[in-house]
């Protein structure tokens, strides 16, 4: 088991029609721990594959150094690397069953017969591919083919185990299920795991840490629960969360002392509540954007106090939920409902909030000011 160290780490890649330089990776930075479950999150094109392949050596490295251990490793072939690799596009041998598929890194390791055999009977149970042991790749549906490739990546015993998108083929009962089995065996093994997704639950559910990436550069790099409650920005915000955070432009300005805050693009305003009024004579005038989670929204009475009339524009019944946009002040908020109760665009509805949750970000950078509280 060993840490990985990235550091400073670009790649360039050129375009063959344009000749154009593509700069996937963007001067990264960050360190996954030994015996750590580290995610690589962030939207199509946004540098994961690309971080994981020159981690693997898979790719060149165009700027920076990365280590595995202590050892700088820009010019170690993948082999002398000692990483596991599943890659989305399988990249399983054509002409080996299942069976030898899998056990191809311990039969070239030479390991007896009966701990290969034991190996493979655990992991093939974890998997859920006991009965296609014998089958080769070709008569495989791609979510087989895609465990495959997972049961040979976790059958060794490696420093490190890289993983790009490898739930991605599943459907969603049996990528649950995956997925809580290769949470469990990180907790059973204490592996050091990176794992690329554009999946917000998955990385939400699976990491000790999360790398948000966008554009090729770093985001934030957090505990799951310091970035859905403390985004770093606007970008994090609006990515993490589902529905996703309401983001208000507008500024701070003072009502006979009190602040209030009043959206720019609507008739809507909040009284602050007292944990905010640092926040608020800090940053009174600037142009802000205050955000606000759906579930820190609530359907009210209509006559209970300190309660905003809204309008009903979208309500969507999801069985456990409801998700309802309203519009309180012609200013458009998503919430969750109670799924006990059902409502009809145009329906007017009281609405409550925890403002105190409320947390802002500088318009003009998209950083949050949240720190203040933090
Ligand atoms: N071999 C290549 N040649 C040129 N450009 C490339 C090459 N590989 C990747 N890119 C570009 O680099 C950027 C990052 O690609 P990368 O595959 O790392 O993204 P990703 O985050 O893994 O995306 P996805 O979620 O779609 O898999 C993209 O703009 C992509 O088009
Ligand atoms: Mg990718």
């Amino acid at each position: 088991m060993a840490k990985v160290t990235v550091q400073d780490v670009s790649k360039a890649y050129v375009d063959e029609k344009s000749r154009e330089q593509v700069l996937a990776v963007d001067h990264s930075s960050f360190t996954c721990a030994e015996g750590e479950f580290l995610v690589l999150l962030g939207p199509s094109g946004c540098g994961k594959t690309s971080t994981l392949r020159m981690i693997a050596g898979l790719e060149d490295i165009s700027a920076g150094r990365i280590f595995i251990g202590e050892t700088c490793v820009n010019d170690l072939s993948p082999e002398e690397r000692n990483v596991a690799m599943a890659f989305e596009n399988y990249a399983l041998y054509p002409p080996l069953t299942v069976y030898e598929n899998i056990t191809f890194p311990l039969k070239a390791r030479g390991l007896p017969r009966d701990q290969i055999h034991a190996s493979l009977q655990h992991i093939a149970e974890l998997l859920d591919i006991t009965d296609i042991l014998d089958r080769q790749p070709a008569e495989l549906s791609g979510g087989q083919q895609q465990r495959v490739s997972l049961g040979r990546c976790i059958i060794r015993d490696a420093d490190v185990y890289l993983m790009d998108e490898p739930l991605s083929h599943l459907d969603s009962e049996l990528r649950l299920r995956t997925r809580g089995e290769l949470k469990r065996l990180h907790e059973l093994n204490q592996r050091t795991m990176m794992f690329v997704t554009h999946d917000q639950v998955e990385a939400l559910a699976l990491a000790d840490r999360i790398v948000i990436m966008d554009g090729g550069r770093i985001q934030q790099i957090d505990t799951p629960v310091r970035i859905y409650e403390h985004p770093s920005n606007l970008f994090v915000a609006g990515f993490i969360g589902e529905p996703p955070m309401n983001l208000i432009p507008g500024r701070i300005m003072s009502d006979d002392g009190v602040p209030v805050f009043r959206a720019t693009d609507h008739p809507f305003s909040v009284r602050l509540p007292d944990n905010l009024s640092t926040t608020a004579k800090k940053y009174a005038k600037k142009d802000l954007v205050l955000g606000i989670r759906p579930h820190h929204l609530h359907v009210v009475d209509r006559d209970e106090s300190g309660q905003y009339p809204g309008k009903v524009v979208i309500y969507e019944s999801l069985g456990e939920e409801g998700v309802m946009e309203v519009e309180i002040e012609g200013c458009p908020l998503t919430l969750l409902t109670d799924p006990e109760r059902h409502y009809h665009p145009g329906d007017t509805v009281g609405i409550s909030a925890d403002w105190e949750k409320a947390i802002f970000f500088d318009r003009a950078s998209g950083q949050s000011l949240d720190l203040d509280r933090v």
